[in-house]
């Protein structure tokens, strides 16, 4: 049987990360997955999740299983964390799942199961592992545009002209905050029109936020997806602990599906624990526990939401500070948009020949489509990366 397998299809930001991994030089900076780095170069656990560690093991007196939607309080805390008090909780079912992975997975089976014949239309471009999932499962997929690569900005015109080829009972995907791999995201406004355009359509709209609290501050970053609680009659939302959390390997997320009238929450609810049950039976408990115990207390939360902000502010200085060296050793304001950027990615605009030469000659990684991750740079490595950029282009 085994003999008949073929190379599964290759991902670039896995890819990237075994090839950094086996450069042998000093001084090599890494700008591909997104994993944050303090300046230093290291991924910390932040101290009110080692706090909460410490507190968990303290208290924890079984492993027993605890349920296929997984610990009440954790969906509740990160229920509250990103919709805040947009709309009654009682219209929202979800479950704890390995990481914002898990719950697009569980997602996208969920829109398969109960609705075959929609498509799910994707940003041009997205996160590799979106278009993949849903191959993977077999899930009609369009895109529409998003990015203005000459401006660095949204191309909104063109992704409201796309989307009005949107269909009845069709799924669009939204990146929540800080687009993945842009870093170029909806402003309020642009957050309404789509929520009109997403209301008149009649589709339903699917959140990826994997980012709350990396680009504007925790409840600026949950603004469209509130919004679009709000005001439409249902929605998909993945969420992820992994980034905010720093809980990467622990894998904790969650999927939301807030339903309108004439669905039952029950149904909703019991549907997700049974794509729980036939995927991987009870998702994982360490990760939620950790966030649920840093959410629910006053203490744990408030330095959380200290260290978070740290966390935010760094990469903004990064992003000020690389647009500046680029300014100036350009000597043009072609590289400004990095400033405008929130979050921890920017696409820099770079052919694949000049990406592939800033790794071989420069030692500098980034995805092929010039998407570089901020945190993965420094106050000495911004110059750095500002030199080696600038000498592309002589
Ligand atoms: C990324 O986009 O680099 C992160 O979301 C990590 C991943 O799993 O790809």
């Amino acid at each position: 049987m085994l003999e008949a397998l073929n190379p599964p299809p290759k991902d670039k930001i896995i890819e990237l990360m075994a090839q950094f991994r086996a450069d042998p030089r000093d001084g090599k900076i890494d700008l591909g997955v997104g994993v944050y780095k303090d300046p230093e170069g290291r991924t910390p656990v932040m101290r009110a999740v080692r706090a909460a560690a410490h507190r968990v093991i303290e208290a924890e007196t079984t492993k027993a299983y605890v349920g296929l939607a997984g610990d009440a309080a954790f969906n509740e805390a990160m229920t509250a964390l990103v919709l805040g008090d947009a709309l009654d909780p009682a219209r929202t079912a979800s479950v704890a799942t390995p990481g914002g992975t898990g719950a697009i997975r569980i997602a996208a089976e969920l829109i398969r199961n109960t609705a075959p014949e929609a498509t799910v239309w994707l940003s041009d471009p997205t996160w590799p592992n979106h278009p993949a999932i849903l191959s993977y499962l077999k899930i009609p997929q369009t895109s529409y545009r998003y990015f203005d690569a000459t401006t660095g900005e949204v191309d909104f015109d063109a992704m409201m002209a796309d989307l009005a080829g949107v269909q009845r009972g069709d799924v669009v995907l939204l990146h929540g905050c800080c687009h993945n791999p842009t870093g170029a995201n909806l402003s309020p406004v642009q957050w309404q029109a789509v929520a009109d355009l997403l209301l008149e359509k009649g589709a339903t709209a699917w959140i990826d936020i994997a980012y709350q609290g990396f680009g504007d501050g925790l409840d600026a970053d949950a603004y469209g997806t509130r919004l679009l609680a709000r005001q439409l009659p249902e929605l998909l939302i993945a969420a992820s602990c992994s980034k905010n959390f720093g809980v990467y390997r622990e894998r904790a997320g969650i999927l939301m599906a807030i339903s309108g009238k004439g669905a039952d929450t029950g149904v909703v609810q019991g549907n997700l624990n049974s794509l729980n049950r036939v995927n991987y039976s009870f998702p994982p408990d360490h990760g939620a526990r950790l966030v649920s115990t840093v959410l629910h207390s006053d203490d744990l939360r408030a330095e959380w939401a200290e260290e978070l902000e740290a966390v935010r502010t760094s990469m903004l200085g990064l992003r000020t500070q690389l647009a500046e060296e680029l300014r100036r050793l350009t000597n043009s304001d072609r590289y400004d948009f990095i400033a405008r950027h929130r979050g921890m990615f920017s696409r820099l605009g770079l052919s694949p020949e000049a990406v592939a030469k800033l790794r071989e000659e420069h030692g500098i990684y980034m995805v092929g489509d010039s998407r570089i991750n901020i945190a993965g740079l420094n106050q000495h490595s911004v110059p750095v990366l500002a030199r080696a950029i600038a000498s592309l282009d002589g």
